[in-house]
């Protein structure tokens, strides 16, 4: 039987997720928090399963917590890095998947540097597909650990004031926080110079600053975003220097926050950049390790659940 709460193949978004399907993968992911703080953290979950990363963009972080992941819960991993430069782009993808199908995964986690890229690869393939972030376009697995990093400091998302700071308009990581958190019925503000605001702004439910002073009045959650050089065409900041200067995290900043306001980063940091050191080691108000360890126990949940509808839909085809 599928999941009853969850009975999809793949996770290629939080866009269409209800909030019940949300509180579901994040109530299996905080067993597993559990399970990854105990001495013993294996689960025979997914044992004798087979998963994949196949990645078409360089990442550590990503990667390994979708490994450590797949490990934890007993699977077989296999990890593919491609170099998606070398050849056309849409051949080598579509190539690709179709070769890895034949293999009969259970999960495939993809990542790559187009929009839209996962999905294409998610209709040519029979197994369930995970994506590990596309282009500027989604990253549904780390709004989903950002939102239980939330959830369980604050005890709810429903209320909060969340302001997401930087280069919005390149970041699949805004975009999946900003869908997963208005569902969720927190408040978002978007906080970035005018040349990083995406321009479908308006049609989005948040309120727009350009000035971190006023935007960081008052909020629960001060989620910074990393400059992503290698996506800017063009020239989009100053300087460094000018960038810190208005829109880089720091004690003066901060200080227009809650007094208890978490201070949030997906990784990697541009240290003096968008954030400065002295606020990202503060572990009193920073959560960035706490995001990191809790990306593996969501990574975890995604990846059984998918993995075990997926079983079910196969024994009906099979059955049929
Ligand atoms: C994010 C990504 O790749 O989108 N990082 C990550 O998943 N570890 C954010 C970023 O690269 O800035």
């Amino acid at each position: 039987m599928l999941n009853p709460v969850f009975p999809h193949r793949h996770l290629l978004g939080i866009e269409g997720l209800t909030p019940a399907e949300i509180n579901h993968l994040l109530d299996r992911s905080d067993y597993y928090v559990a399970l990854n703080r105990a001495p013993e953290k294996m689960s025979d979950a997914l044992r004798g399963r087979t998963i994949v990363n196949l990645f078409f963009e360089n990442s550590t972080r990503t990667r390994t917590s979708f490994e450590l992941a797949a490990k934890r819960l007993g699977a077989n991993v296999i990890n593919m890095q491609v170099e998606s430069s070398s050849v056309a782009k849409g051949e080598t993808l579509i190539d690709t998947a179709v070769t890895l199908n034949a293999m009969h995964p259970d999960v495939l986690v993809v990542r790559h540097p187009d929009s839209g890229a996962v999905k294409l690869l998610a209709d040519k393939v029979n197994c369930g597909v995970v994506n590990g972030g596309d282009g500027s376009h989604e990253h549904p697995t780390q709004a989903l650990l950002d939102a239980l990093t939330i959830r369980r400091r604050k005890g709810k998302l429903n209320g909060l004031l969340v302001a997401i700071c930087g280069d919005v308009l390149h970041s699949r990581v805004a975009r999946s926080n900003f869908l997963l958190l208005l569902t969720m019925g927190a408040r978002v503000r978007i906080i970035a110079p005018r040349t990083l605001i995406p321009s479908q702004v308006d049609r989005m439910g948040v309120e727009v600053f350009t000035d971190m002073h006023a935007g960081l009045k008052d909020v629960d959650i001060v989620m910074m975003l990393r400059v992503q050089n290698e996506r800017m065409r063009g020239s989009f900041i100053p300087s460094v220097r000018e960038y810190f200067h208005f829109f880089g995290l720091d004690r003066a900043k901060l200080a227009q926050a809650k007094p208890d306001a978490l201070i949030m980063h997906p990784g990697p940091m541009n240290r003096g950049t968008e954030i400065d050191s002295d606020v990202a080691d503060d572990f009193e108000r920073s959560v960035i390790r706490e995001q990191v360890e809790l990306g593996v126990a969501v990574r975890m949940a995604v990846l059984e659940i998918l993995a075990l509808n997926n079983r079910d839909i196969q024994a009906r085809k099979a059955a049929s």
